[in-house]
């Protein structure tokens, strides 16, 4: 993914020779988030299990510049590794966790010990090593089952599955390391974010990748329930920029959680109708099932707070960014052919 110019030329001074961790950047929104930091001249040092993706997206980055790129296999849950991948690092870029509320309904334990456990863990390496600034990724579902629309920062949480449970401790976790020991911390609210690279290929599939998939292959997408459902889809680049612009600030956070979405939502419905489209399939219509435990109604971010205080502003909308990842599927198509 590309910056825009003036993005670039706002962030390239700030990173350049800077030395940088990200949890989780073998995955889809961290790789792009080393891609990006990269360009911007940063040192990466990336910490991943592997538990959810393999090194593909990164491994071309690591072989073209070893000495900026650099791999921690391992888990942040084990000590040793976490403090190999944050020592000098003056921004940690915090992304490794479980995804997927029908994961955490399958596995809650194991979605608590990596998600709730593992930012505390992060948290300590952290204030150990006296890194400058903690971005931690976060999730719109914490806000559950409140009914209002657009999704505020101060409505009150209402989790309403184990993934949505683990990542409200996390972002606790962060205000209260901020408040007792004085990090600087913040949680970035991403609202379904989509892209190129997102895994398609299991029963956890976010929903974008899982009907591109579907689509792609001729195949009726799968919609539970009456797809009236509405979310806030947000192409990944934005979720990218917000980590950009959080951990570039020279604003003390105090572990604030600020939405990341693009403020303009989409039903499942139409969703599916316009990845029809794109995928050369009009005639292709949903199938529906039941509506899953965990899953929400709507989901709409309202941006001020992130315009405010990190100043934040979506650079790719929904459509264009459908476009982007309907044609990276189509060319990872045409690979794997040739
Ligand atoms: N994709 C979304 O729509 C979305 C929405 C809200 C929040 N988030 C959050 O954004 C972050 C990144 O999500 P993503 O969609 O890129 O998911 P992803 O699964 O592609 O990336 C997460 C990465 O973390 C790694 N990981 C898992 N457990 C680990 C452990 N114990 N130690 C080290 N690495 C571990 C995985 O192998 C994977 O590479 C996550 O914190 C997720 O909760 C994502």
């Amino acid at each position: 993914m590309k910056l825009p110019t003036d993005q670039f030329q706002k962030l390239e001074p700030i990173y350049r020779d800077q030395r940088v961790c990200v949890t989780g950047g073998a995955g889809f929104i961290g790789s792009h988030l080393v891609d990006a930091l990269l360009a911007l001249g940063a040192t990466i040092t990336v910490i991943d299990d592997l538990s959810n993706s393999t090194l593909d997206h990164i491994a071309s980055l690591i072989e073209l510049e070893p000495a900026r790129v650099q791999f921690v296999q391992g888990s942040i849950l084990d000590p040793d590794s976490l403090n190999d991948a944050v020592q000098n690092a003056s921004v940690v870029f915090h992304l490794a966790a479980l995804g997927s509320v029908p994961r955490s309904v399958e596995e809650p334990q194991r979605t608590w010990q990596v998600n709730a456990t593992g930012t505390l863990r992060v948290l300590q390496a952290v204030r150990e090593h006296g890194v400058q600034h903690l971005v931690n990724s976060s999730s719109s579902s914490i806000y559950g089952d409140a009914p209002e629309l657009p999704k505020v920062e101060s409505l009150l949480p209402m989790p309403v599955s184990p993934y949505a449970a683990s990542k409200i401790a996390g972002e606790h976790l962060l205000s209260s390391w901020a408040s007792t020991y004085g990090l600087n911390t913040i949680n970035l609210r991403y609202f379904n974010i989509f892209g190129p690279r997102q895994p398609a290929d299991s029963a956890y599939a976010a929903v974008v990748a899982a009907f591109a998939h579907a689509l792609l292959a001729g195949n009726q997408p799968v919609i539970f329930g009456d797809g009236l459902q509405t979310r806030d889809f947000t192409f990944v680049s934005n979720a990218v920029l917000a980590n950009l612009l959080a951990g570039a600030s020279d604003e003390p956070f105090q572990g604030q959680a600020v939405n990341i979405g693009t403020g303009q939502r989409t039903s499942l419905l139409e969703l599916a109708g316009i990845i029809a489209k794109l995928t050369g399939h009009p005639d292709i219509a949903p199938r529906h099932e039941t509506v899953r435990a965990g899953d929400v109604p709507h989901s709409l971010a309202e941006i001020s707070r992130a315009r405010d205080l990190v100043g934040y502003e979506p650079i790719v909308g929904v459509e264009e960014g459908l476009k982007e990842t309907i044609q990276w599927w189509q060319s990872q198509a045409l690979e794997s052919k040739s």
